[in-house]
């Protein structure tokens, strides 16, 4: 991660700041105007819908932001069935027992809409609509009207846009390998008699068991690309990552240092902890036999192009 880079003149680059208060939101606060009266009626009107009138970029935050809250919830109940209660039992039918406890408070209706579905889509969206509404700002603010030395950048061009933080960058990885596991996890179970009744962590053994290569490297990428971006971005918002130092000079770098070291052992923690319980537990499980073994082949079999070889 290198979110504090530094530009070639050793100064810091940052995003136009403040970004939620917007000196433009609240221009009149700063330089009132010969008209504005010296005692202002209290109460003014907000908006017809009620809502106080605070920037698309508040909103767009905000929604960002507790968005990640509910799906953090969630992925707190995830690591504790996929690793903590797997390392706890050594066993992976007695970590399924507890599975199914759990299971009815954020599968089917109306949990998984609340709690998975709605939040990721508020999540991604409010972020790659506050890129378009910083870029617009950006260019109303500096007249940047699109070209750079004479030539017009182009759309795809990283110029163009508002500067791509590390979170950022794995978020946009973390979609694909997340949108795959609930494929393989969720849609395709529903396509077969039983539905999701059929899958539970013996499924995921099982596909460690015949197809160890795949499921290594693609569970590695999913835990590891996951939880360095939830671990950035919670340290994002309670102010911890190193460009949020206040302090300057040489003791401000040391506290840069110290938070990239921090974040990243946590999130090696973390990502360890997963992996010691889904590899070490439910990775050694071994195929399903009989039936249910079969019925598991004819499932990730499935799985678009991967799956004919499987
Ligand atoms: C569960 C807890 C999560 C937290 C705490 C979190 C935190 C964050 C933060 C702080 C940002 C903004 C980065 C910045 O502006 O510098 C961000 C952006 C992003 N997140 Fe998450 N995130 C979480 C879950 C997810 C999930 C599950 C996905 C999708 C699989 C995801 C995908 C993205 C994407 C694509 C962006 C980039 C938006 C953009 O800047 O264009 N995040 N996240």
């Amino acid at each position: 991660m290198a979110d504090y880079d530094r530009n070639n003149n050793g100064l810091q680059e940052l995003e136009p700041s403040p970004v939620e208060e917007s000196p433009l939101g609240s221009k009149e606060d700063y330089f009132p105007s010969q008209n504005t009266p010296s005692n202002p009626p209290q109460n003014l009107p907000t908006s017809t819908l009620g809502l106080s009138q605070h920037s698309p970029i508040w909103y767009l935050t905000r929604i960002q932001r507790y968005s990640s809250y509910v799906f953090t919830a969630y992925g707190v109940a995830h690591i504790v069935n996929t690793s903590i209660i797997p390392l706890l039992t050594a066993s992976v039918p007695e970590s399924n027992r507890y599975l199914l406890l759990t299971r009815p408070y954020y599968q089917g209706i109306p949990a998984e809409p609340l709690l998975i579905i709605a939040p990721l889509w508020a999540h991604v969206i409010s972020g790659v609509a506050l890129r378009i509404v910083r870029r617009n700002l950006n260019a109303k603010r500096y007249g940047d009207s699109g070209e750079k030395e004479g030539t017009k950048r182009s759309f795809f061009s990283s110029d163009f846009w508002p500067r791509v933080s590390g979170v950022s960058k794995l978020g946009y990885p973390f979609l694909p390998l997340l949108a795959g596991h609930i494929f393989v996890n969720r849609a395709i179970p529903q396509q077969f008699p039983g539905g999701q009744s059929n899958v539970n962590l013996s499924y995921v053994a099982h596909a460690f068991a015949k197809h160890p290569v795949v499921s290594y490297v693609g569970f590695s990428a999913l835990i590891v690309v996951g939880v360095w971006h939830i671990t950035w971005g919670w340290a994002k918002w309670l102010g911890f990552t190193p460009e949020q130092v206040t302090v300057q000079g040489g003791e401000g770098e040391v506290w840069q240092k110290r938070r990239w070291y921090g974040i990243n052992a946590l999130a090696a923690a973390v990502a360890g902890l997963w992996m010691a319980g889904g590899f070490g537990v439910i990775g050694r499980g071994g195929e399903a036999p009989g039936y249910i073994g079969k019925m598991y082949d004819q499932m990730y079999q499935r799985i678009p192009v991967v799956g004919q070889w499987l």
